[in-house]
């Protein structure tokens, strides 16, 4: 059985006091334990939602990382630096690094080596943007940012990899991806890796992203593919967050 896991990426949001509420929030929520949950708050928080979330289900994740170990790149930081801080996860290839930063597939790949190089597990994120979809490339599309990673990995760091498929124009923009839709890209990806071996492709997680929120979860987490969800805005509110965490339960 896959363990649902539900990933609530801050982007340049939040603060202090915001680790604060989510630490004191989750100290008293019940979750089911079969269920795994990140706050991925920016880079300055990490520290504090460590301490905050100690007793907390909340597991940490970052939003990215260099893919060296240090040196002369002024402001990143690296997976060792994430590391001492407590961070689990990271996510590599988030639309907003791909489009806004340029970060191509290759360098999504060595942010997740370098992830895995350091004990972190990465999240990969993929999806096309409405102009890929419009045109009837989505699952080309899709395929091909899983497919560049994946086809470079070891069997054992395949294991490793939580993949997030998020609509490029489902991001922020309170328009989702219907369940139908949402589940026939995660199919699709799950049928690749299944080329490469049945049983990493039944123990992959798949995670929906896209204007997930404590409405639409449900349906969404119904899905047979979809094994949890990469939340955004809904993941700054305390209150919706729970109640999406509650629907993957
Ligand atoms: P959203 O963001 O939930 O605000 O659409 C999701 C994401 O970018 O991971």
């Amino acid at each position: 059985m896959r363990k649902p896991l539900i990933a609530g990426n801050w982007k340049m949001n939040g603060s202090a006091e915001l680790v604060e509420t989510f630490g004191r929030a989750f100290a008293e929520v019940d979750l089911p334990s079969s269920l795994e949950v990140l706050i991925h708050p920016p880079f300055p928080y990490l520290d504090a939602a460590r301490r905050a979330f100690a007793n907390t289900p909340l597991g940490l994740g970052a939003q990215t990382l260099n893919p060296l170990h240090s040196g002369a790149r002024t402001g990143e930081v690296s997976g060792q630096m994430l590391r001492e801080f407590g961070v689990e996860y990271v996510l590599v290839g988030h639309s907003e690094r791909r489009q806004l930063y340029r970060e191509n597939d290759e360098q999504v790949y060595d942010r997740l080596i370098a992830a895995l190089s350091v004990g972190i597990k990465p999240i990969l994120c993929v999806g096309e943007t409405l102009e890929e979809r419009d045109a009837g490339h989505t699952e080309d599309v899709v395929l091909r940012q899983v497919g560049y990673v994946m086809a470079r990995l070891e069997p054992e760091q395949r294991r490793q990899v939580t993949i997030a498929y998020e609509p490029v124009w489902a991001i922020g923009t309170g328009r989702t991806a219907t369940p139908e839709q949402a589940q026939q890209v995660m199919a699709a990806i799950r049928r690749y890796q299944a080329g490469f071996d049945r049983e990493l492709a039944e123990g992959l997680r798949l995670l929906y992203g896209g204007s997930m929120n404590a409405s639409n979860a449900d349906e969404l987490l119904a899905q047979e593919d979809i094994d949890g969800g990469l939340i955004g805005g809904a993941s700054l509110k305390v209150d919706d967050f729970i109640a999406i965490c509650q629907s993957a339960g």
